[in-house]
């Protein structure tokens, strides 16, 4: 199977911002961490970073017939787009919400979420350890679904 681990607004500065809350580890740590365990899992992994919501529903649409799944750190676009969640509906591909923080222990704004509507499972507040998480669910997820 094949995968796209999508990641939203402000996370490539991972590392360097707010590391109380986010950790000291960089997306590109974050990348190797994805594709040891994409290897070992035996899936192909596509990684993915955008600033922008328009280029993330880009991305997003495009992975139809090129992937199988969809993991998804849309960053503060969690708790405000409409349009990623319309556009994870529309290509019909299996979708798993990730957060680096417990977005349940933090502001009220971030205690919302369009994309969990329309996701098969949420993970939150294991750090850098929750894209391993999330891959592993998703690979389960899709062999339990042939
Ligand atoms: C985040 C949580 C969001 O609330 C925040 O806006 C982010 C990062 C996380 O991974 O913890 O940018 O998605």
């Amino acid at each position: 199977s094949s995968i796209l681990v999508l990641n939203g607004p402000n996370l490539n500065l991972l590392g360097q911002r707010q590391p109380e809350v986010y950790g000291s580890t960089s997306l590109a740590d974050i990348e190797n961490l994805c594709r040891n365990t994409a290897r070992a899992l035996g899936l192909s992994l596509t990684f993915e970073q955008s600033n922008s919501e328009g280029a993330m529903i880009d991305l997003i649409h495009a992975a139809r017939g090129q992937h199988d799944g969809i993991i998804l750190n849309a960053g503060a676009y969690t708790h405000t787009s409409i349009a990623l969640m319309d556009a994870l509906s529309s290509v019909e591909l299996p979708a798993v919400e990730l957060h680096l923080s417990n977005i349940h222990a933090r502001e009220e704004f971030r205690h919302t979420s369009y994309i969990a509507k329309v996701a098969i499972g949420v993970i939150c507040g294991f750090g850098a350890q929750g894209y391993d998480l999330a891959l592993r669910a998703m690979a389960q997820k899709l062999q339990a679904s042939g």
